[in-house]
């Protein structure tokens, strides 16, 4: 019964304080709506009329001045009264004036400047229970006096903010039974004797809130002992200024009387740190509490700065030790020394530096213990080891660096270790939690050290510096680990010097993983193969451009591509999903987009985010416009293919016969067929086709090459294309050793030349991809493609070098993923054929085509 009165009656207390906010933001409204009726900031002077069946009446920031007996009509159902902050220099309470609400059960009168309350004032109130009194300017008459006689069921009291000095309620106070708790914070007590609360006495007092009174003005020791005879919960005793003697003499006078709880905090014990003034406590100071069975002790906000042996010996019961936001540095040896039943200690926000073998000596039943946000650079490795009940260690916001400790913890639950100065780890930890955030690991593979014990379920590595990766020893097959937070890393350092790839591959049961901000270009193919419990991937900010189809795993449920830079994703990728968020992509609109966009206007998968943070960049008509707004009528090729298919299928049939045996002619005879082929060409058709329009430009085309591939390019291209090699020629080529102007800066060069030529020739291999010179020039001949919409950009892939290679440079993957290259043929006989090829690809304008190639976009917005 006493927990849910307190529970009941503390909640009204905020709902107060935050009804009261609610009210001002709607308030003026005047009038009465579902039985409640809203009269605050009304400017009233009397009570308004209202219906006879309101529950609420609301009258708060007005101007009335007197409430008599007849100031309400009957109102029988009314339950809430609030009449609390009007603007007159006082409020008159007079007799009776409540008589005709004979149900309500909370009144509020608070922040009155001034309230007068006649004896009878609060006649006929026999149901109220909660009473707000607070900022009245009301004396100790109000209790001394005769007031509350009405009351029956009164069980909470806010009396703070006032001029209360004395506390000696009127004998009345005995036969209000229910009353449990009373706030007196914020008044001029100073003393209270033995007998003073002789009408509380055989009481259950759930919260007395005696904080911020006057009692640090009495010097005199204290009379006697004021609780005896009362049962407490909590004793509230903040912020008046104890020190360690009055503390002392404090313990002495309430000795034998029973709390639960005693609160102490912003208190003055304790000389603080670099004074000497005032001393620490010591172990005489809480021995008046022997017998007083204390469960919660609170002295957090204060000066001490040493905790002295023995300190808390006597408190045997102690179950709860806060302690946080002291200048706490030294822990003696036995500090702790009794307090075999504690299981919270809290030492957050102290100033503690070295933690040792013998600090927490002596807890032998502590789950938890606070050491947050101290100065800990060192803990001596035995310094947990026999707390075998510990289940929850707080160390982050410390300089901790190295964790030999780790090694002598007993089996934990959680261990947070954010925010320290952490480089490496190499013990294993016992524990299912593990917190590693804001640190400085280096070392991925640390993630192997981690799970060799079997226990751990949750890891975050977040916030490191995770750049590199030493696999040392195997990660267990059976290995537990379901939460795995890496981001703001560096994995794409890791990954792109080609380690650890299969990081994940054992992680079989791992259920979340982030990898957001970790600056990721490429996903390895098979980066996810091995996560088959995976639901949930955060992926975002970083700077994927291409996904592979089947990266992902199929169970994943949650996925978070947004801040990345997809062009154009295919939605096969996200079948297996309900929730999506690609917002803040790259979206190229062309007709390779269609799909994505038809599967985003009728999927059941949710998408995160503002629908409108989905749009395209490219082409420059549509840069910003939400792919919803967008339709894909001019990209059905896929629909007018259906009926075909048929048709198709036997005439494939019968053309593939045909072909087989055409192949096997052609690979046996290629460069014989082509050299026939140009002969019977040149004869049919005059060759002058092929002949050049060099009005617009100086050359036909730049070629531009790795300066290391001078010697093969010239052999293999030059001669055979270049008119000044041969006169058979008959292309005016622009390459480096000739054609660039010496002393002339090299970018400007490069530049001129790809300006001056209609086509750009980039001959890729290894050693251009080295080349620094040689990515800008791709870089610019392909910004060309955006900037004019002309494709001048042609790619000569040379050499042994894979897709992946080739995808890892951010240019030429982006022209990879639109346009066809050209790969050197590794057969001499096909080398007539394949410069044949790029001779058209020279000559052939190509136009960024809108009509065929891009959508047939139309944005709904102009329409409509
Ligand atoms: C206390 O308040 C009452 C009523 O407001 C007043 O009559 C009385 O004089 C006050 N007592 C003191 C000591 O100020
Ligand atoms: C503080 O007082 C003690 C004894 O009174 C003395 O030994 C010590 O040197 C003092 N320390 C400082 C910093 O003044
Ligand atoms: C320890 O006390 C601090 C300050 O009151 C508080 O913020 C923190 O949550 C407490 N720690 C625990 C584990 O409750
Ligand atoms: C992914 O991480 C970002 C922070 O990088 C966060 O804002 C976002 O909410 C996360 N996404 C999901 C689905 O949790
Ligand atoms: C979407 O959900 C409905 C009803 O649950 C279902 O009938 C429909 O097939 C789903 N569509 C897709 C594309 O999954």
């Amino acid at each position: 019964m006493n927990k849910s009165v307190k529970g009941s009656t503390v909640l009204h207390y905020v709902t107060f304080l935050l009804g009261g906010w609610l009210i001002i933001a709607t308030a003026k409204r005047c009038r009465t709506e579902n039985r409640t009726a809203q009269f605050c900031f009304c400017n009233l002077t009397q009570i308004p009329s209202v219906p006879g069946d309101i529950l609420e009446f609301f009258l708060n920031f007005n101007l009335i001045m007197e409430v008599n007996a007849t100031s309400f009509p009957r109102l029988e159902t009314l339950v809430k009264l609030e009449l609390g902050s009007q603007y007159t220099k006082y409020l008159i309470i007079r007799n009776d004036a409540f008589v005709n609400l004979p149900n309500i059960i909370t009144l509020d009168l608070a922040s009155n400047e001034m309230l007068i309350l006649d004896p009878h004032a609060f006649a006929g109130l026999s149901n109220l229970r909660n009473l707000l009194l607070y900022y009245n300017s009301l004396n100790e008459s109000v209790l001394e006096e005769d007031y509350f006689q009405h009351f029956l069921l009164l069980e909470f009291v806010d009396l703070s903010y006032n001029h209360i000095r004395r506390l000696r309620p009127h004998s009345l106070f005995s036969s209000l039974h229910f009353l449990s708790i009373l706030i007196l914070k914020i008044n001029r007590i100073a003393t209270i004797c033995e007998g003073d609360l002789r009408s509380f006495q055989g009481k259950n007092i759930i919260i007395l809130d005696l904080s911020v009174n006057w009692f640090y003005k009495n010097d005199s020791h204290y009379c006697g002992n004021p609780f005896r005879g009362i049962v407490f919960d909590t004793l509230i005793l903040q912020g008046n200024g104890f020190n360690s003697d009055k503390m002392q003499d404090f313990c002495n006078s309430v000795k034998g009387t029973s709390f639960v709880q005693l609160k102490f905090g912003s208190h003055i014990m304790g000389p603080g740190f670099g004074y000497n003034n005032t001393r620490d406590p010591v172990k005489e100071t809480f021995a008046g509490l022997a017998e007083s069975s204390l469960k919660i002790l609170d002295l957090s906000v204060g000066g001490i700065f040493s905790l002295n042996p023995h300190l808390f010996t006597n408190l045997s019961d102690l179950v709860i030790l806060l302690l946080s936001s002291n200048k706490i540095n030294q822990i003696q040896k036995e500090a702790f020394a009794g307090l075999q039943n504690l299981t919270h200690l809290n030492l957050s926000h102290n100033i503690l530096g070295e933690i040792y073998d013998y600090t927490f000596e002596g807890l032998s039943n502590v789950k938890m213990i606070d050491l947050q946000q101290n100065h800990i650079g060192s803990i001596q490795n035995q310094a947990f080891s026999g707390l075998e009940k510990l289940e929850n260690l707080y160390l982050q916001d410390n300089a901790i660096k190295t964790v030999y400790f780790f090694q002598s913890l007993p089996f934990t639950f959680l261990i947070n270790v954010s925010e320290n100065k952490l480089e490496d780890l190499k013990d294993p930890i016992n524990a299912t939690f593990l917190d590693f955030r804001a640190n400085r690991l280096k070392d991925l593979g640390n993630l192997h050290q981690i799970l060799q014990v079997q226990s751990v379920q949750y890891v975050i590595l977040k916030q490191n510096r995770l750049s590199t990766c030493t696999a040392m020893g195997n990660i267990s097959e059976d290995n537990q680990l379901l939460y795995l937070d890496l981001a703001e890393n560096l994995l794409q350092i890791i990954w792109e010097s080609n380690l650890c790839w299969d990081i994940f591959s054992k992680l079989s049961k791992l259920q979340t993983l982030n990898l957001d901000q970790n600056h990721l270009k490429f996903l390895p193919q098979h980066a996810f193969h091995g996560l088959t419990s995976l639901q949930k991937l955060n992926l975002s900010s970083n700077l994927l451009s291409y996904l592979f189809p089947g990266v992902f795993p199929g169970n994943l449920t949650i996925l978070d591509l947004s801040k990345n830079q997809l062009l154009s994703p295919s939605p096969e990728i996200f079948t297996s999903l309900i929730q999506l968020d690609i917002t803040h992509n790259m979206f190229i609109c062309s007709c390779e987009l269609s799909s994505l966009i038809l599967w985003l206007n009728q999927t059941n998968v949710t998408l995160l985010g503002s629908q409108n943070d989905t749009y395209c960049v490219f082409p420059d008509a549509f840069f910003r416009v939400p792919l919803y707004q967008i339709t894909v009528d001019g990209c059905d090729e896929d629909t007018i293919l259906k009926p075909l298919r048929f048709s198709l299928f036997i005439l494939n049939t019968v053309a593939l016969a045909l072909f087989i045996t055409l192949v096997v002619i052609y690979t046996r005879f290629r460069g014989f067929c082509f050299i026939l082929y140009k002969r019977v060409i040149s004869i049919i058709i005059d060759d002058q086709k092929l002949d050049v329009d060099a009005s617009a430009c100086k050359y036909d085309a730049y070629v531009c090459y790795s300066g290391t591939d001078f010697e093969w390019v010239q052999n293999a291209l030059l001669k055979k294309l270049d008119s000044q090699y041969c006169s058979k020629n008959r292309f005016n080529l622009c390459f480096e050793e000739r054609d660039f102007i010496p002393g002339e800066d090299h970018i400007n060069n490069v530049c001129d030349a790809i300006r001056n030529s209609k086509k750009t020739v980039c001959i890729v291999t290894k050693q251009f991809l080295k080349d620094g010179w040689c990515i800008e020039a791709f870089n610019f001949a392909q910004s060309r493609y955006f900037t004019e919409l002309k494709n001048v950009l042609i790619m000569v892939v040379v050499g042994p070098l894979s897709q992946y290679q080739l995808m890892r440079y951010s240019p030429i993957r982006t022209f990879v993923q639109r346009r066809q290259y050209l790969r050197w043929p590794e057969d001499l006989q096909d080398v007539n054929w394949f410069l044949n090829r790029l001779s058209h690809k020279i000559v052939k304008e190509e136009k960024v085509r809108r009509k065929d190639d891009s959508l047939q976009l139309q944005t709904i917005a102009t329409v409509s």
